[in-house]
């Protein structure tokens, strides 16, 4: 090692003992010289002091805490003022899909996928956009939510005679960045731009054990994870794609996450009802009706906007209703936000750094650094810190909500099929199908068994969500979902249900049934 290098290493070590950290080095000649180049360039890149005092101010936070209680007290349902409706504000639907899609003709909107979660629920080692869930087109999330932007793209182009473009700008992390620009290269970006579709990778945070020690994984390598989908700001910022869409004059940013089988991105009515309401940030939610449901409830706490996560939440407060028997906190998050560019630039150049991290206690395998040896622990034995993306809604002037139907626009893949019956690629691919299934017999269509009897309308899958006790939703989702009518419509075909009368209308189909751009195909009767 020459001179220089033992300097470096002098150095590196004092930043690391003045941190309280100088057991990262306790292996150090045990390392091979590439394990110690890797090792010094990650710890030599760390901001050791922001780190400490992110762990100080988020454990003060109390996140770690059993003080669930004390944001309990504070929160309050949404006035009613901030909420907007598919169902109760029907009149108003055309006027701000109109708006929605007058924006998308101006280029003026864009979406932004958050793509650097570890789907470590799921249990697969690769992103979850490449997931299959096992639909007759075998597409997969990525492919789906490309198709949904190419229609929306094509529909404003239609109406207004506009050319027009909808950038996707994709937050990865290190987890998931190499995997993801392969898959999107290997599939020619699902037939949009390779200049529109948008890369950038999120920061990564080490994990640490209770006292603010960062655990090793390896003897030559630090445990570390993404820092949260928050982390999106301040990747925002590094990586200039704030720049970048203001050069593309984008006025409009529709954020959502990768895993919603049915998400509507860039939705038009979502995007005109923020506009017409002059909002500056806005949120999609559906109604909860289980208390113990994972999603997040939008509400205020001490009068600022907030989304109190599932893991905050106290069951007592999850459970509380209102007069009429529904849940007091019922706005459950789906994770779809509108931000304006000037809402969003004053996040990332102002607010960004105000974000405080969660704390989630985790059992995390490491390095004892008294033996050498790796273990396993049983029970939590360190912290993992994450900003989330909603923090910002604090910051808004104008916040509204915006309520939509779960069976039309939310049905998450978090879990694995093996692990339980909510939220798995079951319940993602039923879904689909199902709201498929409707729009064909909206557009007049109808569906008839083997005896061409007309087979009854929609039942309703129930995705695990609702009131019901589980025996109750076993028995519901073996009746109902376990044969779904299996009816699939390529969203190049159709964005939301428009535009089927012409393949459907007064026709009797079998199922498997298929529409895509090559057009009607009834898998069975074809014999394929
Ligand atoms: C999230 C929401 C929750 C909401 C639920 C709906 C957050 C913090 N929580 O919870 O309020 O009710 O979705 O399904 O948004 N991600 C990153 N980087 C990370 C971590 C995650 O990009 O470091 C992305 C994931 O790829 C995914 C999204 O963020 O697209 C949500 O992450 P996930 O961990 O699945 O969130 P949930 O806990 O399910």
């Amino acid at each position: 090692m020459t001179m220089d290098k033992d300097e470096n290493i002098r150095i590196l070590q004092h930043r690391l003992a003045v941190a309280g950290q100088s057991h990262l080095l306790q292996f150090w000649d045990e390392l091979s010289v590439a394990e110690q180049q890797e090792l010094y360039m990650e710890l030599n890149a760390m901001d050791l002091e922001e780190l400490s005092q992110a762990f100080q101010k988020a454990m003060r936070g109390g996140s770690l805490l059993p003080e669930k209680e004390n944001v309990d007290i504070k929160m309050e349902p949404l006035p009613r003022e901030v909420l907007g409706s598919t169902t109760r504000d029907q009149d108003h639907l055309p006027a701000w899909e109109k708006e929605g899609l007058r924006q998308i003709s101006q280029s003026k909107v864009a979406v932004l996928l958050l793509a650097g979660g570890q789907g470590t629920r799921l249990g697969v080692s690769y992103p979850k956009g490449m997931y299959d869930v096992g639909l007759p087109s075998h597409k997969t999330l990525f492919q789906i939510q490309a198709e949904k932007i190419l229609k929306l793209q094509q529909l404003a182009e239609k109406q207004h005679g506009l050319k027009c473009v909808i950038p996707w700008y994709i937050m990865t992390s290190g987890r998931t960045m190499e995997l993801t620009r392969e898959f999107f290269q290997k599939h020619k970006y699902f037939g949009l731009k390779k200049e529109d579709v948008v890369f950038f990778q999120q920061g990564m945070l080490p994990a640490m054990d209770f006292n603010g020690k960062i655990l090793l994984e390896e003897k030559g390598k630090i445990s570390m994870a993404p820092d949260g989908n928050g982390g999106l700001y301040r990747a925002l910022g590094a990586h200039h794609i704030v720049e970048d869409m203001e050069q593309r004059g984008i006025g409009s940013i529709h954020v959502y996450c990768v895993d919603n089988i049915l998400v509507k991105v860039a939705d038009p009515s979502f995007i005109g009802f923020c506009i017409h309401k002059g909002a500056d940030c806005g949120a999609k939610v559906v109604e909860k009706t289980n208390p113990t449901e994972p999603v997040g409830v939008v509400c205020q706490v001490g009068g600022l906007y907030k989304v109190v996560e599932y893991s905050e939440i106290s069951l007592a407060t999850a459970q509380k209703r209102s007069p009429d028997g529904r849940l007091l906190f019922n706005a459950g998050n789906i994770a779809n936000h509108y931000f304006t560019m000037d809402f969003l630039k004053d996040i990332v150049s102002v607010h960004e750094s105000q974000l405080q991290h969660h704390i989630a206690q985790k059992k995390i395998p490491y390095i004892d650094v008294a033996t050498g040896k790796p273990l396993t622990p049983d029970k939590p034995n360190g912290i993992k810190m994450e900003k989330f993306v909603f923090d910002i809604f604090q910051f808004a002037k104008n916040f509204v909500v915006y309520e939509v139907l779960r069976e039309d626009e939310f049905s998450p893949l978090k879990n694995a099929d093996s692990q339980n019956g909510k939220d798995n690629p079951t319940t993602a691919r039923h879904s689909l199908m199902s709201l498929h299934h409707r729009w064909v017999l909206n557009a007049g269509g109808h569906f008839v068994d083997e005896n061409k009897t007309r087979l009854p309308a929609i039942p309703c899958c129930t995705n695990g969500r609702s009131n019901m006790n589980q025996a109750d939703v076993n028995h519901n989702l073996k009746d109902a979902c376990d044969v779904p009518i299996q009816c699939e419509i390529s969203p190049l075909v159709s964005y939301g249900g428009e535009g089927l009368e012409e393949f459907v209308k007064n026709k009797e189909f079998h199922a498997p049934l298929i529409i895509d751009i090559s057009g009607v195909h009834e898998l069975v009767k074809n014999g394929v």
